[in-house]
């Protein structure tokens, strides 16, 4: 794939949103609504904090990870996880609900080729809370998968072959070296992969070198498509008074479409828009649209990002799981403290004259809590020696002027600055 010049800031989300109109009772309404609100919220952070970059986002994939990691904690971890996404995945109706939602997505009379799926890998000795598979399966359908992360370099083939896979071979690295360690214990993933052709294509002797408007007010000159067509269009302006044009662009199976909006004048920032994004608007977009004669110019390009969703995630309130000493995992393992201590996303997109292709893939990675929490003694500590079989102190209390080994276990730097001690 070749890579476009930085556009910077094409924030172009690769919002498979649902819309709302797809849905066809209220519980898939809402649901539809609630994962999509979600994820564009995880999308206006990214936004935010990659400024001046390109980026791709997928909003799908992160609802979709976290909804699964709802599911393993527990207590204010999980709170925290339910309030960002504003649903329970175990409140009644809510899984078959999202299912429901895919199926539609995924069928078959959905002629543009769109397929997504979860997986979850687990430690295969970690011994798991009693009835956590089959309540997984249950809500997910999809079968725990169990690794030996312990095998750093096979279990990182393997989920990475699984991600590769569901992505047509667009992602073959979402794991680099080192993201799998002996502290390694879950890891929950989602693929995603879209190939859309447009309903129109665009003509290839349409395409030209033009200056394209670069945020910080510099110009780059890539090739752009051109097509002259009756295009659904709206116009809309922000609550701060900035117009901006928003147009459709249909995929031919006609149950997809790519919405493009930017702001009508050059100098207000694409973020008067992604800060205002959310289901709601785009519907709104989509009711106000009437079909109009337009000449569309629009670049062809080729995207890869990947994202740390960790600042994300937290700046939306969720904490507590990166916190070794605080994430709650009591509903997937009580065996040890664990954290999560990744959570990514890849994506790749293309766009030129005949469709979109594009890829995501989502991890979150869950780890055990480093190592043992650390006592050092690099202060004056106290010392007793006691006779246990009757209790009494061997030669009394006494407060050790220096550093000094109290156990042959206890890792401690001694003497350091203390140079009128002498060395155990
Ligand atoms: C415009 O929107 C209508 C209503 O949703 C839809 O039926 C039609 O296919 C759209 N046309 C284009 C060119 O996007
Ligand atoms: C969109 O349409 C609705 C009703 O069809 C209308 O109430 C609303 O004002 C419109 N919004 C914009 C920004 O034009
Ligand atoms: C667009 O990209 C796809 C995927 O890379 C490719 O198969 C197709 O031939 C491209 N179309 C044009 C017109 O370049």
């Amino acid at each position: 794939m070749r890579m476009s010049p930085v556009f910077a800031c094409l924030a172009l989300g690769l919002a498979l949103v649902f819309g709302e109109g797809s849905a066809s009772y209220h519980r898939q309404t809402q649901a539809a609504r609630l994962t999509t609100d979600f994820g564009v919220k995880v999308f206006q952070q990214v936004a935010w904090a990659s400024k001046d970059r390109n980026m791709v986002f997928s909003p799908y994939g992160v609802a979709s990870v976290l909804a699964m990691l709802q599911l393993t904690t527990g207590g204010e971890t999980r709170q925290q996880i339910q309030a960002a996404m504003q649903f329970q995945i175990d409140e009644k109706g809510m899984a078959p609900a999202l299912r429901q939602l895919y199926k539609e997505l995924m069928g078959p009379w959905n002629k543009d080729e769109i397929s997504t799926a979860d997986a979850i890998f687990v430690q295969r000795d970690l011994k798991l809370v009693k009835g956590f598979m089959p309540h997984f399966f249950r809500l997910f359908r999809t079968t725990v998968k169990q690794v030996d992360f312990s095998e750093v370099d096979r279990a990182r083939f393997i989920v990475n072959d699984w991600v590769k896979t569901h992505t047509k071979g667009m992602i073959g690295d979402l794991l680099g070296e080192g993201a799998v360690n002996q502290l390694t214990r879950l890891m929950l993933v989602n693929a995603l992969y879209f190939n859309g052709q447009w309903k129109t294509p665009f003509p290839e002797s349409g395409t030209h070198h033009r200056l394209f408007h670069k945020s910080d007010g510099s110009t780059v000159s890539v090739p752009m498509m051109a097509q002259t067509n009756k295009f659904n269009y709206t116009e809309f302006s922000t609550p701060d008074g900035h117009y901006y044009d928003i147009l459709e662009l249909p995929y031919h199976g006609d149950t997809l479409s790519m919405f493009i909006a930017a702001p009508y004048e050059k100098e207000v920032p694409l973020s008067a828009l992604t800060n205002i994004l959310d289901a709601q608007l785009i519907s709104q977009w989509k009711g106000n649209m009437t079909r109009q004669l337009r000449l569309l110019v629009l670049p062809k390009f080729s995207l890869e990002s990947e994202v740390n969703l960790r600042r994300p995630l937290e700046n939306l309130g969720m904490t507590d799981m990166f916190k070794p000493n605080q994430a709650d995992f009591s509903s997937l393992s009580d065996e040890e403290a664990l954290y999560v201590s990744q959570a990514l996303q890849k994506v790749k997109i293309e766009v030129n004259e005949s469709g979109t292709v594009a890829s995501s893939s989502t991890a979150i990675i869950v780890s055990a809590r480093m190592a043992p929490e650390e006592i050092i003694m690099d202060r004056p500590f106290l010392f007793v020696v006691r006779h246990n079989p009757t209790g009494e102190p061997g030669r009394g209390g006494s407060t050790a002027p220096c550093p000094r080994v109290s156990s042959p276990q206890t890792p401690v730097q001694t003497g350091v600055d203390a140079p009128s001690c002498p060395s155990p």
